[in-house]
């Protein structure tokens, strides 16, 4: 571990050693189960340690053109796209970059069809459907809940559209073990199955927990190969959280300790600026040597520097009072967490390290001032 004492706060801290093992998961399954898995940009882009990522991922997926360059400039390799839809501009960005351009809808696949098809690159069209199986309870989470924007329903899907269509995309999951995933195959398998002998690939998208330690990789194996074997198609995988799962920190300082009906700590970190999904999704961050509150002599209610009420992190206890300069270690920061980050009450963005365990060496790659801020306001 590195000592957060020498880390300048705010900062997510990458453990390569960790990002390592999670790719050597990845890896394993790709060869075992016969799968391309690409890396969803839109959870983790942290592009300093793209070249590390492509010796394993065969590309990424990206939900904007914008992704879609970085993906091009700093990873190579494959690079997809997929988003809600896109605009005529996003198309003629995006055909230079891509490999595989997928759909949300068949009036966006009629509408651009012209466009693309005649650009004269390979790339490889296909459509987002939606099976209509939630496995997911937290509603904004759930792409497949009532009324969802995301993907095409059997009921609105145009098999005689298909002509250059070469595959089809289902992302239903978030955070999900091989279960959820077996489950929704059943369903999209009844639904759309009968076109899949006219497709070259399927796309399971994201939302598979892989890297997570009680995750079944060798049913996900079996599945896919079962799938391969029945369809003769390629499969795609293309998760973003299970690629950064549990390889980053986020160090912060306790800039001040106030009472009001309880200890409070204010820290160099906000859960609205850095770390939305605590408050979005809702959850609760681990600190490295805290408790639940009153678990340890010392409960606090940890909140950030900004004006927001609701900018609180949690109730936490520790061994030791808090007080100024002191360092919290917050865990599993690597996802959905720098690619999340706003300057709101112009609040400083945290700086971007990495460490190398086997070298012991720590290295600030990125740090952030008043230009960042200014720079997306006019
Ligand atoms: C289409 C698509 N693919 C992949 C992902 C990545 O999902 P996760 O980071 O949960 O694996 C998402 C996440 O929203 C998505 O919408």
């Amino acid at each position: 571990m590195f000592d957060p004492g020498e880390v300048p706060t705010p900062c997510f801290v990458v453990d390569e050693s960790l990002l390592k093992r999670n790719l050597d998961i990845l890896d394993m399954v790709q060869k075992k189960a016969g799968c391309k898995i690409l890396l969803a940009i839109k959870g983790f882009a942290m592009f300093h340690v793209f070249p590390l990522i492509r010796e394993t991922l065969h590309g990424v997926c990206a939900s904007s053109p914008h992704e879609a360059i970085l993906g091009r400039e700093e990873f190579g390799r494959e690079v997809h796209a997929c988003a809600a839809a896109f605009s005529e501009s996003d198309m003629n960005e995006l055909i230079p970059l891509c490999d595989h351009i997928t759909f949300n809808s068949f009036h966006q696949w009629k509408r651009f069809k012209p466009l693309v098809t005649g650009s004269g690159r390979p790339i490889r069209f296909g459509i987002r459907v939606n099976p209509e199986h939630s496995e997911t309870d937290t509603p904004i989470y759930d792409p497949c809940g009532y009324a969802s924007r995301l993907g095409v329903s059997i009921d609105q899907f145009e098999a005689d559209s298909l002509d250059g269509i070469s595959g089809l995309l289902f992302h239903t999951l978030c955070e999900k073990n091989v279960d959820a995933l077996e489950r929704t195959l059943v369903v999209f398998e009844e639904k759309f199955g009968a076109c899949l002998s006219r497709m070259e690939w399927v796309n399971f998208g994201g939302g598979h927990h892989i890297t997570r330690t009680d995750y079944d990789t060798d049913r996900l194996i079996n599945i896919i190969k079962d799938f391969r074997k029945k369809y003769n198609l390629a499969v795609y995988l293309e998760p973003g959280e299970a690629v950064a799962l549990n390889t980053g920190f986020l160090v912060a300082s306790v800039l001040d300790v106030i009472h009001n009906k309880m200890d409070i700590a204010i820290l160099d970190t906000s859960a609205a600026t850095h770390m939305p999904d605590v408050i979005e999704m809702p959850y609760r961050p681990h600190i490295v040597n805290s408790g639940n509150a009153n678990e340890k002599p010392h409960t606090y209610r940890l909140g950030g520097p900004s004006c927001l009420a609701g900018d609180i992190i949690g109730d936490y206890s520790f061994d030791q009072p808090l007080k100024p300069g002191d360092k919290l270690v917050f865990t599993d920061m690597a996802h959905y967490s720098m690619v999340k980050t706003t300057t709101f009450n112009g609040i400083k963005l945290p700086s971007i390290a990495l460490f190398r365990p086997d070298t012991d060496e720590f290295r600030v790659i990125r740090e952030f001032g008043y230009p960042d801020y200014k720079s997306r306001l006019s």
